[in-house]
């Protein structure tokens, strides 16, 4: 019961901010690019309801919609993790064994190459191309913060303490 009425308070805040945005861009159809990235910087993708209820609100088709969000890569139909470790499978990063890192995050997040998020919500792996500081081979971005020369302890340790943090925040609620 607890966890229907939480599940509901969130739907009903994150719809509020999906309005705020829609507000903010004057519901104007021509702002479609931007609404979707602020809605999914603040959702981490762009669920089909969302999707849906941004045409209705903007009055154009769903398919329109679906179709500027899926044209793009940058935005993402799949649920993703709070903390992002995009690991960088560039030439450079994949020379000085980036796949190690890759088989311990799986390892360690229970995780593999079709399925990259982890059931709890918790964390999402991403792999790109060049990230651009090559010199720092292997490159590693967890939550924004970029990790070069990484190694798969050191991988292990940074989830680690995400994991701790996470249960300290949960045990101080
Ligand atoms: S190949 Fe990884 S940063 Fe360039």
């Amino acid at each position: 019961m607890q966890e229907t009425l939480e599940k509901t308070k969130e739907m009903v805040d994150y719809l509020a901010s999906v309005n705020q945005i829609l507000k903010n861009n004057n519901n104007d159809p021509s702002r479609l690019i931007p609404i979707l990235q602020q809605i999914q910087e603040e959702k981490k993708y762009l669920s089909k309801d969302v999707i849906s209820y941004v045409a209705t609100s903007l009055g154009v088709p769903v398919a329109h919609v679906y179709g500027v969000a899926t044209f793009y890569a940058h935005f993402s139909l799949n649920p993703k993790g709070k903390h992002i470790i995009r690991l960088c499978d560039g030439t450079a990063c994949h020379v000085k064994k980036s796949h190690g890192i890759l088989n311990a995050l799986y390892e360690k997040l229970k995780l593999s190459d079709e399925k990259r998020t982890t059931d709890d919500l918790n964390f999402t792996i991403e792999l790109v191309s060049c990230l651009g500081a090559c010199g720092l081979a292997p490159v590693m971005v967890v939550d924004g913060e970029v990790h070069g020369q990484s190694t798969p302890a050191l991988a292990n340790e940074i989830v680690e303490k995400i994991i701790a943090e996470e249960t300290a925040a949960k045990g101080a609620n």
